[in-house]
């Protein structure tokens, strides 16, 4: 397919939500266009990342502060903010002002914190939550930086696209936390790939294969909805299984290496041969896909997490005049090798993302790669629906798709694990 089909394609996946994004109201500017008005931040979601974020939107801006921290279990939002306030000495205490009153829990929490006098959102829950809380913190004016991947099936990538919309008719920022756009080897790299250093690109060779993960155990008062939320990457309507939540980073720097366009189709296969055990609730260890491009490139991802086997995260860009490595930031072309060698003091690209947001918001034109980012999510989705099924699947089916993976409600008690995918009988709705 040519450039201009698949923009055509892609066109034809935004048009879903046209008619919402149409109705949203238009506020005049950005909220805290200006260089040194104090931004107030809120946590949602206080694990790992979400600590980390904090951590980063602080580095990024020093008129930064946390005012708002949210967690579904209390204790964990309390414990994050304790960590938060002792972190690196105790560096960024004074900026970390949230009290009693401003943390918040359950599963309305990310309300209340949005709703309590923030500007900026950090959303970094389980991803099954993510559109619900896009779409609240952008009807509530607030900027957001959102951890990737976005949504877990069609209709949560219909709903951020939506989103995404709604807060630039409001221009707020968004930022989707795909990490390695913000690495400033990988764009040197890309931009050269991208300006011919390698020929046209033939396809791109991208693995994730990693062992085992985390597993938080599970205790004889919990509810299954409790267990599954705290063992949340084990069950495919919370983290939308290991491709799209792990591995997604390969799928959006193929995206990217590709220049943004769509793939047409995937077909693949994987399964689950070692996580087995119920405990595992119901996402796969192994998935191999290939994308199919108009052009007729290919997309080769292959990933898997298991202990004890190779380990290896590599994109390797096959070019008709050479070829590139983007982990290593690395040409090797007919034109001559090269070696991305900036100063890797400005390449943290964690603290990079939080940095070009409020740049962008404080200079009145704030930044929103959401719908870019709802592409590559739902690219992995793709890739996850194509094994499942084991058929190929274009992306016309796949943005039209109308399977939710949403529970019936958000609520603590029962929730039956949906079955594990089975290929030739796993249908795409
Ligand atoms: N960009 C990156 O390189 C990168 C790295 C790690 C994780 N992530 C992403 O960050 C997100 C979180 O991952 P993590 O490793 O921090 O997981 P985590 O389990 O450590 O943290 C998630 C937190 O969210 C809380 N939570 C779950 N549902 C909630 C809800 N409805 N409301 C409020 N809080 C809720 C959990 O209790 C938990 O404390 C994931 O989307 C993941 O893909 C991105």
């Amino acid at each position: 397919m040519s450039r201009k089909k698949q923009t055509a394609s892609r066109r034809g996946f935004l048009k879903v939500s046209a008619a919402a994004a149409a109705g949203a109201a238009v506020l005049p500017t950005a909220v805290h266009a200006g260089s040194s008005e104090t931004i107030k931040v809120a946590l949602i979601g206080c694990g790992g990342r979400g600590g980390g974020a904090a951590l980063n939107v602080l580095h990024a801006d020093p008129h930064v502060k946390i005012t708002a921290v949210c967690d579904i279990f209390k204790d964990r939002a309390e414990h994050k903010l304790k960590e938060l306030r002792g972190a690196q000495g105790g560096k960024h205490a004074d900026r970390i002002t949230a009290t009693p009153d401003t943390i918040f829990s359950g599963f309305d929490g990310y309300k209340q914190a949005i709703d309590s006098g923030v500007d900026y959102v950090i959303l970094a829950t389980s991803p099954g939550f993510r559109p619900l809380h896009f779409a609240y913190a952008v009807e509530k004016n607030k900027h957001v930086f959102m951890e990737k991947p976005h949504a877990v099936d069609a209709a949560g990538v219909r709903s951020v696209i939506e989103t995404a919309k709604k807060a630039e008719q409001k221009n707020l920022g968004v930022c989707g936390g795909y990490t390695y756009r913000y690495d400033l080897g990988k764009r040197e790299t890309l931009k050269r790939v991208h300006d011919g250093a390698i020929g046209d690109i033939l396809a791109v060779h991208t693995t994730y294969l990693t062992g085992d993960l985390w597993y938080r155990g599970k205790q004889a008062d919990w509810s299954e909805m409790e267990n599954q939320i705290r063992n949340w990457y084990y069950y495919t309507w919370l983290s939308g299984d290991f491709l799209v939540e792990q591995a997604i980073h390969n799928v959006d720097k193929a995206h990217w290496t590709m220049g943004d366009t769509l793939p047409v189709a995937a077909y693949g296969q994987g399964g689950r041969q070692v996580r087995t055990d119920e405990k595992w609730g119901n996402i796969w260890d192994n998935f191999s896909v290939v994308y199919e491009y108009a052009n007729g490139a290919r997309v080769f991802l292959q990933c898997r997490q298991t202990s004890g086997c190779q380990s290896q995260v590599m994109d390797h860009i096959i070019g008709s005049k050479g070829s590139a490595q983007l982990m290593q930031n690395r040409i090797e072309a007919k034109g001559g090798n090269w070696t991305y060698d900036g100063d890797p003091n400005l390449a943290n690209a964690y603290d990079r993302e939080h940095f070009e947001l409020i740049q962008s918001i404080r200079a009145g034109k704030p930044m929103n790669d959401g719908i870019r980012s709802a592409m590559s999510t739902l690219m992995g989705i793709l890739g996850r629906e194509a094994a499942y099924t084991g058929k190929r699947i274009t992306w016309k089916q796949i943005e039209q798709a109308k399977f939710s993976l949403a529970p019936k409600e958000y609520a603590w008690g029962p929730n039956p694990a949906a079955p594990v995918a089975l290929p030739g009988k796993y249908k795409l709705v």
